[in-house]
């Protein structure tokens, strides 16, 4: 069955009262100067809202072919696109290991210079771990309509444990083709564990329409890229898995999450230092820790984190909404940040800043250096929370959170007999339209 087909929808009840189909097909990446101008979330977030809308059919290779036409003209058009098929280097499918057979056809496909590698559909293709690097040729499409599924050997995660999936140091690279990347998390180990899929040095860096499953931890990372968008993407885990972070963003700048269905068990997002220019909009998330900023701040380090806007999404029974956590004694800043539309549905801390985050077993001394947050918007937050607690703002005494503003917020408590609260240590927002609860 191919998901990509299906047309995963999703609604997104509250804000425009009308529901977002979420498919491959869509026409706005079509357009070179859409494709990055949309990287730019502070500069047109109108247009990418409108482009994303109307939607024309369209597949991956099509995708790059008239990107290709428009960039080098209709001569170069005439130059083939090679298909490179991991079947015609030896891969069997059959869930056996086909490791070598991909490094063969990467090799292949990375030397040519135009190539789709592609990943055929209904087969189920077993790999250790293994580095995709560039550069390679001007332009590669990997094209994944089967099921890439992570060995269960575990002597094969010995020499570096972090690893399973990575793509390195590649300028216009598409991952795209509906198919399934199957961490296979649930009959491993999760201590020491990989991530299922790294994205690390790459530029103008584009993965769509994949599912990607039980990792054995983070799922999708992105690693010192620029340019990126991650487009229809569904990421889901058992709700009780440790340390399964759906996407994280982490030093990478100019990059786009949209339309994408995270469920993890941990952050369906975390951005953390090192990254600007990150738009994230019609998220589905849940179950699991919400959206997180950070954290930042951990082991005294100097971490910055700006231009973040998280927008038309919806958190359903998450742990937390939109949170920023900042460990005490550190340094740098959050800043500039965006949460707007957004639907809270049974969610434990809708909003939070927690600059006294302590994710260890012995409790934090108190420190008085911290990572400073600053100009943070919530704008249209509506929804229910399932802690009396719906706002809570623990700020740092020494560097206290400046420029916050909530605006057009209403979160009642889930149980209809509670009211809610906001809690708002070292802070005092500007609060404009209704905001319920408020902070004093
Ligand atoms: C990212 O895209 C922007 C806009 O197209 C461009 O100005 C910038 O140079 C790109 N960055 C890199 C590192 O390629
Ligand atoms: C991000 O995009 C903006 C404009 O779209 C561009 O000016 C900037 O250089 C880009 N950042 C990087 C690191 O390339
Ligand atoms: C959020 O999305 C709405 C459209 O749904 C758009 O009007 C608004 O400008 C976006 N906000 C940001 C900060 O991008
Ligand atoms: C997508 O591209 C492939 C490779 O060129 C082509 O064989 C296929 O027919 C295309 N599919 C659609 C739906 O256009
Ligand atoms: C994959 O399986 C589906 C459903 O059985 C079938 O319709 C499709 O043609 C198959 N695709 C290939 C490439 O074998
Ligand atoms: C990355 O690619 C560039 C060329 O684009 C090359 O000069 C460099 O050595 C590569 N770096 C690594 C770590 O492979
Ligand atoms: C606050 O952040 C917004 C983006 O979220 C930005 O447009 C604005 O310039 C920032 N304000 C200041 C004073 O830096
Ligand atoms: C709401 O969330 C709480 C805490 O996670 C849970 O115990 C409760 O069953 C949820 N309620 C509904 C209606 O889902």
């Amino acid at each position: 069955m191919k998901l990509q087909k299906l047309q995963f929808c999703i609604s997104i009840i509250l804000i425009t009262s009308s529901s977002f189909c979420f498919s491959s097909h869509r026409n706005d990446l079509l357009d070179t100067d859409n494709l990055y101008r949309a990287h730019d979330p502070m500069a047109r977030p109108s247009s990418v809202r409108t482009a994303s809308r109307d939607r024309i059919s369209y597949n991956d290779s099509d995708f790059w072919r008239q990107l290709i036409r428009k960039q080098s003209g209709a001569a170069s058009s005439s130059t083939s696109l090679k298909m490179v098929n991991v079947n015609d280097y030896g891969a069997k499918g059959d869930g056996g290991d086909d490791t070598e057979a991909f490094t063969k056809a990467w090799e292949a496909a990375c030397s040519a210079q135009r190539a789709v590698l592609v990943v055929p559909q209904n087969k189920t293709y077993g790999l250790t771990p293994i580095t995709f690097s560039g550069p390679c040729g001007s332009d590669l499409t990997v094209e994944i309509s089967g099921t890439i599924e992570a060995s269960s050997d575990q002597s094969a995660y010995e020499k570096d444990p972090t690893l399973w999936l990575k793509f390195e140091n590649l300028t216009k690279l598409s991952v795209a083709g509906g198919g399934y990347i199957n961490g296979n998390g649930e009959n491993m180990p999760c201590k020491h564990a990989p991530t299922a899929l790294t994205f690390q040095e790459c530029k103008y860096l584009r993965v769509a329409d994949l599912t990607i499953t039980n990792a054995q931890q983070m799922h999708l990372v992105f690693k010192k890229c620029v340019n990126v968008s991650a487009v229809n993407l569904q990421i889901t885990a058992p709700k009780e898995s440790p340390n399964t972070d759906g996407i994280h963003v982490t030093d990478t700048q100019n990059i786009t999450i949209d339309r994408c269905a995270i469920g993890t068990g941990d952050d369906c997002i975390s951005i953390v230092s090192g990254s600007s220019n990150v738009q994230a909009t019609d998220i589905a998330c849940g179950p699991g820790h919400g959206i997180s900023i950070g954290s930042l701040g951990a082991h005294m380090s100097a971490d910055y984190v700006s231009n973040v806007v998280i927008n038309n999404s919806r958190l359903s029974g998450t742990t937390n909404g939109v949170r920023i956590k900042t460990w005490q004694g550190g340094s740098g800043y959050a800043s500039n940040i965006r949460f707007e539309n957004l639907a809270m549905d049974n969610v434990t801390n809708p909003i939070i800043i927690d600059q006294n985050y302590c994710d260890q077993e012995k409790p934090c001394p108190p420190q008085a250096a911290a990572v400073q947050v600053r100009n943070v918007t919530y704008t249209n937050i509506r929804g229910t929370s399932a802690s009396e607690e719906a706002i809570k703002f623990d700020c740092s005494r020494n560097h206290p959170c400046e420029d916050i503003f909530l605006q057009d917020i209403n979160l009642r408590s889930e149980s209809s007999v509670k009211s809610t609260e906001a809690s708002c240590l070292y802070v005092r927002p500007t609060q404009t339209g209704i905001v319920s609860p408020r902070c004093d």
